[in-house]
């Protein structure tokens, strides 16, 4: 019997790829994966274990034992990510944690840990999985890759707009530099590096509105009738 269809979305914090997965989920009714939010809760589940960043083992074991759960909010249809039972939606998305996590993702026992965790979310009738190994490591076999991309100014100022919305106070400048460092961490990393799949479709949004974005990976996922 043939796995359920995966569509990938790989690329660099800020291009708009968490926003792009959720909508052709929702459009689609598909599953969705937010890969980055593993990570994310790994690094504040070893804070709140107090496991050193580099202790390779300790956060194998916690990337294999990690109590995670994402709960489908009907309301507003949006996830909700408990950690150990409690609601951690909104404190895995700060800056120091997004740091953590590109540390603890550089760890190859940790990706290991994480491997098969991710692929059991490959359920019917679909898969949009976000992240950055997707379509080269943990779906290789997706009939649809997209790497999103956008200019690091363009994606710091995204962020600068999204967390000013939020009431927070940060500079365009500290989160140009944040976004330089992740991205050197995540492109040259030896395992799993950020980087498009040899057959991803290679889109860049820094001109480019969500809408026409959606619309462009809808028009893939139409010529290859991914969708029932
Ligand atoms: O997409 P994000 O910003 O939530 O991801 C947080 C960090 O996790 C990112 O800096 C790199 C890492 N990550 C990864 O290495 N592989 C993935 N598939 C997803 C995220």
């Amino acid at each position: 019997m043939s796995l359920p269809v995966v569509i990938t979305i790989d690329g660099p914090s800020g291009s708009g790829k968490g926003t792009v997965a959720g909508l052709l989920a929702s459009h689609l009714q598909w599953h969705l994966l937010d890969s980055g939010a593993l990570y994310r809760v790994l690094a504040l589940a070893a804070d709140k274990h107090a496991i050193a960043l580099d202790d390779e083992d300790a956060l194998e074991h916690l990337a294999v034992c990690l109590d995670v759960q994402f709960v489908l909010d009907s309301e507003n249809n949006s996830q909700r990510i408990l950690l150990e039972s409690v609601d951690v939606t909104d404190s895995i998305r700060n800056e120091t944690v997004g740091a953590h996590a590109s540390q603890v993702a550089a760890l190859p026992a940790v990706r290991t840990g994480l491997l098969r965790r991710q692929q059991n979310f490959r359920q019917a009738p679909g898969l949009i999985a976000d992240g950055r190994d997707m379509g080269t490591v943990v779906f290789t076999d997706a009939p649809l890759k997209v790497f999103l991309t956008a200019g690091a100014e363009e994606r710091a100022r995204r962020r600068y707009l999204q967390l000013k919305d939020k009431g927070e106070t940060v500079t365009l400048t500290s989160l140009l530099e944040e976004i330089r460092a992740r991205d050197e961490r995540d492109t040259n990393r030896s395992i799993a590096p950020l980087k498009p799949a040899d057959d991803a479709i290679i889109l860049d949004s820094t001109t480019m509105t969500i809408e026409q974005v959606l619309d462009r990976i809808l028009s893939e996922v139409a010529v290859r009738s991914l969708a029932g």
